[in-house]
């Protein structure tokens, strides 16, 4: 019997690149692929790269270098490289100079194109640099291997027109184009035909949504009237473009999430200035509170960079402040990261290293104290749970996600996989729940 060839896929960076890899994934299948966990055994390796910050940079390359080896001793074994690093040439020409033996080089705007450079190079045992400098069109219908059957993402927009000047997104993305509302619209049906129950709408600005006649909020309305969908989530939004509109539809919308993630990046007014944030944190707080108001049980998380450049340490206790301020459920922190191209990284007064992790490490106690004491206060609450697995931490327990986004771990049968169950939160940490089966 012959057998089955097989791909291995290995995602770095945010939820746009694994949809990506979903759709890699997708292609693969269909053209008759297996998955299997260890490149090491794959036909075809892939990895799907990030580059905001320069981590995930040093990491990609540790992680090829890892491939070669398997290149000398299978040279029929195919080695793919795509997703936002390749939209750098120096990326690019680092490749070529280093690593002549990757097989396939493609960009985040052609992921369209993978079968048939993956045929070619099968065919041809040439090697391929596909690389786009803008996007195409929005391709429609690509397939999608999910990895879960009851929840799934849903990309409604890609790019972004932002350039906050930290970050390299909007080059290596290109600017915003919007899905049609009735494509959106149509895949949540197939999706919920399919057993989905969840949806977690996809963009890097997602509050910037313009879907023609119909805006985000607009769209929020359309998908909570399809059948079998029964939670929505999305992310990321942008505080500049949040609309009372979009308060108005947690009002109104029964099925949309009472959690937003809300990225406020610095509470420095100076350094959000400086940041092209295009808000303030007066503005920030003042949406905070209508939030609030508007859902009095919202959960909010945040990103905020340490350490961008000229940030003094009354800017630093200005976000500190913020944060004792908003008290989120929890927060995302980085360390400021030079990327080359984007303005910040030109800025003269750069942060040194040690300052930036002093203050990283204030800044983690104060979002944990407050992730801690949220997590405490939902002791004796119930809570209605999507079951997702068995637990990462302990693998005799399952783990589901509030309708807030917050982790809960719970003795009960494999079987509620994949549905809702409620439970009695028991206990509070600072990074999840424990509850009981109700
Ligand atoms: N350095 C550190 N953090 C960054 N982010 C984006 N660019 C950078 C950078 N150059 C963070 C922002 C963003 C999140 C996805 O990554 O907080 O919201
Ligand atoms: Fe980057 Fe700012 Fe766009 Fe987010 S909004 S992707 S941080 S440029």
């Amino acid at each position: 019997m012959k057998e089955d060839k097989t791909f291995n896929i290995r995602t770095m960076g945010c939820q746009m690149n694994e949809r990506d890899s979903e759709t890699l994934a997708g292609m693969l299948t269909e053209l008759g692929y297996v998955h299997v966990d260890d490149p090491k055994k794959a036909d075809v390796a892939i990895i799907n790269t990030c580059s905001v910050r320069d981590n995930a940079d040093k990491r990609f390359f540790g992680t090829l270098g890892q491939l070669k080896k398997v290149k000398e001793q299978r040279p029929g074994f195919i080695v793919c490289v795509c997703g936002c690093m390749m939209q750098q040439q120096t990326v690019i020409d680092e490749l070529k100079a280093k690593y002549p033996w990757v097989d396939i080089v493609f960009g985040t705007y052609n992921i369209h194109e993978f079968p048939a450079l993956l045929q070619k190079v099968s065919l041809e045992k040439e090697k391929i640099i596909d690389v786009w400098d803008s996007p195409g069109g929005i391709i429609e219908g690509l397939p999608h291997e999910r990895r879960y059957s009851f929840k799934a993402f849903v990309n409604i927009m890609y790019g972004c027109n932002n350039f906050c000047t930290y970050c390299i997104v909007p080059y290596t993305r290109g600017r915003e184009r919007s899905r049609r509302p009735q494509d959106i619209i149509a895949e949540a049906r197939r999706l919920a035909a399919d057993g989905v129950k969840e949806i977690t709408l996809l963009g890097q600005n997602v509050n910037s949504y313009d879907g023609g006649e119909c805006d985000f909020a607009g769209l929020l309305y359309m998908l909570n009237g399809v059948p079998g969908i029964e939670r929505i989530r999305f992310m990321t939004s942008h505080p500049k473009d949040l609309s009372e509109r979009l308060i108005q539809a947690y009002r109104d919308c029964g099925k949309l999430c009472h959690n937003i993630h809300l990225p406020v990046q610095s509470g420095s007014n100076a350094v959000l200035r400086r940041m092209n944030r295009h808000y303030d944190r007066e503005k920030y707080l003042g949406i905070v509170r209508k939030l609030r108001d508007a859902v009095p049980d919202i959960t909010i998380s945040t990103d905020i960079i340490v350490g961008f450049p000229g940030e003094t340490e009354r800017d630093f206790q200005d976000t500190l402040d913020l944060v004792n301020e908003v008290k989120y459920d929890s927060a995302f922190t980085f360390l400021y990261s030079k990327r080359p191209g984007t303005p910040a990284a030109e800025y003269e007064d750069q942060i040194e290293e040690s300052v930036k992790h002093e203050r990283f490490g204030r800044l983690v106690d104060a979002v944990n104290t407050h992730a801690a004491e949220k997590n405490a206060a939902m002791i004796g609450r119930r809570e209605r749970i999507l079951v997702e697995g068995p637990s990462r931490h302990n693998k005799e327990t399952l783990t589901g996600r509030t309708d807030g986004f917050k982790v809960v771990d719970f003795a009960g049968p494999d079987t509620l996989i994949g549905g809702f169950c409620d439970v009695e939160i028991t206990e509070g940490k600072t990074f999840s729940l424990k509850g009981k089966l109700l």
